[in-house]
């Protein structure tokens, strides 16, 4: 009998699975062309402002302190894709409607679209790229997508698995009804709410074996 089409080797000798894994430990995804041709020189919109100014100053973002210039009216999402690199976390609305941009600020769920990151000094910054450990083993969560195959263009990904990483911390053993709710601020543009939900459940079940 064939192997599922997910383990099945492409002639470029890569399985789909191995692909997806690395798309989720990076928080990489597919994005749509408008937020493509975006760039930062738009997205910061700012920079053109006469008196916009940048400060240094530390963000301890992943563990790791980082010295960033950022402007006052600077977003975290916006220093963390264009200063700091960390382009796991997405940008889809930019206004607090869908969750792509989620991260954890000292262990809670925010929009870093609608963060300032001036306010953030001295607090501990987790993006998607943080979750896995120093060897390179995913996060029980970011396994469970891997398991599941639970998102199809996978852009509202990485807001999906921090908001369930987030809850997790309050709630370990939630139900399904209790975890849809937890991450009802998340978004889908492909609308696959039941398989993103089994995989995040899956998750939870991946963190309490953990
Ligand atoms: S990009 Fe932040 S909530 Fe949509
Ligand atoms: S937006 Fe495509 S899987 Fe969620």
């Amino acid at each position: 009998m064939n192997a599922p089409i997910y383990m099945q080797e492409q002639p470029n000798g890569v399985t789909r699975r191995k692909f997806i894994k690395g798309v989720i430990a990076a928080g990489a995804a597919v994005s749509a062309s408008a937020y493509l041709f975006r760039g930062p020189e738009q997205l910061f919109g700012q920079g053109s402002l006469p008196g916009a100014v940048e400060r240094l100053m530390t963000l301890t973002v992943n563990g790791q302190q980082r010295r960033v210039d950022v402007m006052k009216q600077e977003t975290l999402a916006m220093t963390l894709r264009y200063k700091l690199g960390l382009t796991g976390t997405k940008l889809g609305c930019d206004r607090s409607e869908c969750g792509a941009c989620t991260v954890l600020i000292d262990d809670v769920p925010h929009y870093s679209c609608s963060i300032l990151t001036h306010t953030v000094r001295g607090k501990k910054v987790t993006s998607i790229e943080g979750l896995e450990s120093p060897d390179g083993t995913l996060h029980p969560v970011q396994q469970a997508v891997v398991d599941e195959q639970g998102f199809q263009c996978a852009f509202c990904m990485p807001g999906f698995v921090m908001s369930t990483v987030g809850f997790l911390k309050t709630n370990p053993n939630p139900t399904p009804e209790q975890l849809a709710h937890g991450i009802s601020g998340n978004l889908c543009r492909c609308m696959d709410y039941n398989k993103i939900l089994t995989a995040m459940m899956r998750g939870a079940e991946n963190m309490r074996r953990a």
